[in-house]
């Protein structure tokens, strides 16, 4: 039977807790691991290295986290629903798997690609729809100790090759396609495209799903159905170290390519499960709910493994939350008794817009809380959450995490510490979030702003960015050695809560999804009308930020070109990136506002896209001062 985990239950325990976690750290998180099967007990509990980034939890010891989400709950919960299935299209049927036949699949497609010659520490790249595949082959990956790459089906061809390369893979899993809403994407044929400047890999592993034609290639692609046929039921977990390599998960940052972030198999284990248990208050028999899908963190730690860590009843949703009516989140949550319901502010925004008719249909009565992460959630979208979805009875905890800090850092415990719109609130037990000024200092006391960084180690902190711990080293170490630098700012209000204020680097947040600005000016300047590009974020009413673009072209566009001249800029974004990276604004300029050293004055820009053109600031450095003028009367 396995050993129980201690969950906090009210607040003098969370006090209790975090002042524990503060003061002796190692023999903190030594309590809270016992409880997990290990195969050894680790030498060490923390290395702690805030400066070179070479960060260890749990060293020594040897697991399988596979053997943690599934074989430990056999016994108990083998019956116990772990995954529910609910499709794109209301009308088909769904699956459901209980902790056993969870166990089986994965343990099946574990066998299919070991007989595909994936071997331990080889990288697996996903590119697949929300199905239930999806989830078991991501264990799978884990089970036999290969690295998992998932990539969100929404990426383009290019976007693959690059991440696929920078992993160098060697097998990739994906389907024939993919339904999203109204809109069905071929998958497949993404991905042929991207293998084609992919000398590494060399097995494609096809899982069927909407029964398209798809284009096989001899020697390379396997149909999962033909492969699963002939294997075994069980599959032993391979022995894992603690600071082996679990995954890699590309996420954007203010320059260059994205980076490849590394998490590893103990402290994730033990840092993701924690969170879920303290801060959702999931209780056995509840049905738990995260919208987000499996390619971002959100659904890596929340849809998937801290709820099969904490032996929890997971739903998994193919679809969008307008398809097929603005109802459709509400009726799945009475479909299926859906108790913790975890989403995101853009969400939500979308769905208050529409008639509150398409949720007064649904009773919602099963709900007891409700989640928010990606993106600051604006008290507008808090209240009607709280009010209309949580019927004013559940609290809303606002997790505020990154894909660096692999679980939750800072929200409510819900029901148990404080939930106040636009406040995150207080850090979880294990992180010392601090407030530095330009030059790096502490700032002290509540009513206090700065950037917003972290002064201890935790389990899930960010191992290494792959095949380059230097840029890791300088991204999140070296801005202010000594801490973990998170990039966002943030104030300390009213007892100690803390409100995230968004980044201050040049990383934009469109819908909870995280973009460079270089990345996607590098996408736009790879179109042969332009010259060069400057994008910044505004604030947008749905997607919190949305993208602008400023644009020279080659020649003067003339207005009657512009929407074809525009049309083809957003082409070549959605072919570098996809879909998701669309500027919602292009304005094309004949000029930028550089300094005499040539840099982009980015703030003019943002006021600009915001509208405040009545407050530049000081524009006298400009090489052109003429040039804003230009800009501001050409502003869309
Ligand atoms: O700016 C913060 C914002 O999202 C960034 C992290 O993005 P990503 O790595 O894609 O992970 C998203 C899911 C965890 C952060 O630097 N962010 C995330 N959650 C919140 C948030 N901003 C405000 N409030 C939040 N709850």
């Amino acid at each position: 039977m396995p050993a129980e985990h201690p969950r906090i239950r009210t607040f003098e325990e969370y006090q209790d807790a975090y002042q524990r976690s503060v003061e002796n750290p190692e023999q903190f998180w030594s309590e809270i691991a016992e409880p997990f099967t290990w195969r050894r007990k680790w030498d060490t509990v923390m290395q702690a290295d805030l400066v070179g980034g070479h960060n260890k939890w749990f060293s020594g010891a040897k697991l399988n986290i596979t053997e943690n989400c599934l074989d430990r709950h056999l016994e108990q919960r083998g019956n116990k629903l772990a995954l529910i299935w609910e499709p794109n299209d209301p009308k088909t049927r769904g699956l459901r798997y209980t902790y056993r036949e969870l166990y089986q699949e994965v343990c099946k497609f574990a066998n299919v690609l070991h007989n595909n010659g994936v071997e331990k520490g080889d990288r697996v790249c996903l590119y697949m729809p929300m199905i239930p595949q999806l989830a078991i082959a991501t264990l799978a990956c884990a089970r036999i100790g290969a690295v998992h790459s998932v990539i969100f089906a929404g990426f383009s061809a290019n976007a693959i090759a690059d991440r696929i390369n920078d992993a160098q893979a060697s097998v990739v899993i994906t389907s024939d396609g993919l339904d999203r809403g109204a809109k069905q994407i071929p998958v497949k044929r993404v991905v042929d495209e991207a293998l084609e400047t992919c000398p590494s890999v060399r097995g494609v592993i096809v899982v069927e799903h909407v029964g398209w034609p798809v284009h096989m290639q001899e020697g390379r692609d396997v149909w999962y159905h033909d492969e699963v046929a002939e294997v075994e039921k069980t599959c032993p977990a391979e022995e894992m170290e603690a600071e082996d390599m679990l995954f890699i998960l590309y996420t954007s940052g203010s320059t260059g390519k994205p980076k490849g972030v590394v998490h590893t198999q103990a402290g994730y284990m033990v840092w993701t499960d924690y969170t879920y248990r303290n801060v959702f208050q999931v209780n056995e028999n509840d049905v738990y709910w995260c919208t987000a899908d499996i390619g971002w963190v959100t659904g890596h730690s929340y849809l998937l493994y801290g709820p099969l860590l904490a032996g929890a009843t997971t739903l998994m949703f193919e679809g969008v939350p307008t398809f097929p009516s603005p109802g459709r989140y509400w009726e799945v949550i009475d479909k299926h008794g859906v108790n913790v319901f975890y989403s995101s502010p853009t969400a939500i925004r979308s769905l208050m817009a529409h008639d509150i008719n398409h949720v007064l249909a649904y009773s919602l009565d099963s709900l007891r809380v409700l989640g928010s992460v990606g993106e600051p959630i604006n008290e507008e979208a808090w209240h009607w959450y709280h009010t209309h979805i949580g019927k004013d009875r559940c609290p809303i905890v606002d997790t505020w995490w990154q894909t660096e800090t692999a679980g939750i850092m800072i929200s409510a415990l819900a029901g148990i510490t404080p939930s106040v719109p636009a406040r995150a609130g207080l850090p979880l037990p294990g992180v010392q979030p601090v407030l530095l000024n330009q030059e790096g200092q502490e700032v002290e006391g509540n009513d206090a702003e700065g950037y917003l960084a972290i002064k201890q180690s935790w389990p899930g902190i960010i191992r290494t960015t792959y095949g380059d711990h230097e840029r890791c080293r300088q991204t999140y170490f070296g801005v202010y050695p000594g801490y973990y630098f998170t990039g966002d700012g943030a104030r300390r209000e009213e007892n100690g809560l803390y409100r995230i204020m968004g980044r201050v680097d040049d990383v934009i947040n469109v819908s909870g999804h995280r973009f460079g600005t270089a990345e996607i000016e590098n996408a736009i300047n790879q179109n042969s009308h332009v010259v060069e590009s400057a994008v910044v974020g505004y604030p947008h009413d749905v997607k919190g930020q949305g993208i602008y673009a400023f644009v020279i072209c080659q020649d003067p566009v003339d207005p009657a070109e512009a929407p074809r001249v525009e049309a083809s800029i957003i082409e070549t974004i959605v072919a570098e990136i996809g879909r998701i990276a669309k500027p919602d604004k292009i304005q094309f300029v004949s000029g930028l506002p550089k300094t005499r050293s040539g840099k982009i004055m980015r703030r003019i820009l943002r006021k600009v896209a915001e509208g405040e053109t009545n407050n530049l600031g000081d524009t006298t450095t400009l090489l052109d001062p003429d040039i804003v003028k230009e800009i501001v009367e050409g502003r869309k």
